[in-house]
């Protein structure tokens, strides 16, 4: 298990963010309005567009489906469409929900166009999933009250709300529930401009100063994410005051990032290391990713969810349906010669 604490490792700094809701400090952080989050500028005007609507009807927003990596805004966003609605949240996420009982106390118990939020709604258990269908489609509950020959299935009425499901794993979650969200937001990784006014602006709330420049290469490290960018500033606060004036420059940002092991396009060694072993233990793949997973010491999650994508957005690695490959980039990178035939990285082996 990751622990989440402000001491963490060097070597773990960033992927510790994989999960990460107990950073207490990450709530200061956290935009409370639409104006507010920053970037992603399609996915806020048609929230807000359908947010609007949705009041104006005086009737509960329709279903919402959040997918992306961590540390991307998903749970910002759920608190965020509370907020605008001017509706109650109740967050959970699905490995709590175990037996019908606890999802159907919850579904009978939520108010009148109030939020129901499930983070990592694909770890939902099928006899859930099934509950979940009902009510979001009717809202009603079948309920089994009885046992043996006796028990009978009673329907309960239950208030119209709105679902919030999120996941970095939208391949996982099943089609009759995909298709009963009417409202599906994909939030990417971040453009550096997206995270310079992200930095900007946490600056501006923890009061640390940071010269523009510096805002620029601490963005270029973020890997695309606010939580990560949020979570170095921290870091570049600590050396500027320890080993500057207080103030961040290209210099503490340079020497911090040396010293987390983070280069200037925010890959830290074990990003490194899964390539390196791709190419020197499996000839550049493709490797199935839990043979991966092992050989690098990862869990799998960790592997899939945060290192893979952005090592694939970056151009990295391929995921093919024979496994992962490095690309030629990915020896470039790390300085090792490219002899593949041009066939065998487009993943068509034959
Ligand atoms: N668009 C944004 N603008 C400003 N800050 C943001 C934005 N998106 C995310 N953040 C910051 O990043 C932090 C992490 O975001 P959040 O917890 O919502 O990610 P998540 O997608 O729910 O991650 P996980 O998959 O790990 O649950 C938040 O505390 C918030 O401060
Ligand atoms: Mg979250």
């Amino acid at each position: 298990m990751i622990v989440e604490n402000e001491e963490i490792q060097v070597t773990s700094l960033l992927s510790s963010t994989f999960q990460s809701e107990a950073d207490a400090q990450e709530n200061i952080l956290r935009p409370k309005t639409l104006a507010d989050f920053q970037g992603q500028v399609r996915i806020k005007e048609n929230l807000s567009v359908f947010i609007q609507a949705a009041r104006s009807r005086g009737d509960s927003l329709d279903h919402v489906f959040l997918i992306g990596p961590p540390g991307l805004g998903k749970t910002t966003l759920a608190s965020i469409i509370a907020n605008e609605m001017g509706a109650e949240i109740r967050m959970t996420s699905a490995p709590a929900l175990e037996k019908p009982k606890d999802l159907a106390g919850i579904l009978t118990n939520v108010t009148e166009g109030s939020i129901f939020f499930i983070d990592e709604i694909h770890r939902m258990r099928p006899a859930l999933e099934e509950m979940l269908y009902i009510a979001m489609e009717d809202f009603e509950i079948d309920w089994v009250i009885g046992q043996g020959p006796a028990a009978r299935t009673i329907r309960i009425p239950i208030p119209r709300f709105t679902l919030i499901g999120a996941t970095t794993k939208a391949g996982q979650v099943s089609s009759p529930l995909y298709s009963r969200f009417g409202i599906t937001c994909r939030i990417e990784f971040y453009q550096e401009e997206e995270l310079v006014s992200i930095i900007r602006r946490s600056a501006r709330i923890l009061e640390t100063s940071i010269e523009e420049s510096a805002i620029r290469l601490l963005a270029k490290s973020s890997r695309g994410t606010p939580r990560i960018a949020n979570r170095l500033l921290r870091r570049l606060r600590d050396y500027a005051s320890v080993l500057g004036n207080g103030t961040i420059n290209d210099e503490i940002v340079r020497v911090s990032m040396e010293r987390l092991g983070i280069d200037g396009q925010g890959l830290e060694e074990q990003d490194r290391n899964i390539l390196r072993t791709i190419i020197k233990f499996y000839d550049g793949g493709p490797v199935g990713a839990e043979t991966l997973a092992i050989s690098v010491g990862e869990a799998i999650e960790s592997l899939e969810d945060f290192y893979e994508p952005y090592l694939i957005q970056k151009g990295y690695l391929k995921r093919t349906p024979r496994g992962r490959m490095a690309t030629s980039m990915a020896y470039d990178l790390l300085n090792m010669p490219y002899d593949r035939k041009p066939d065998e990285n487009q993943g068509i082996l034959f």
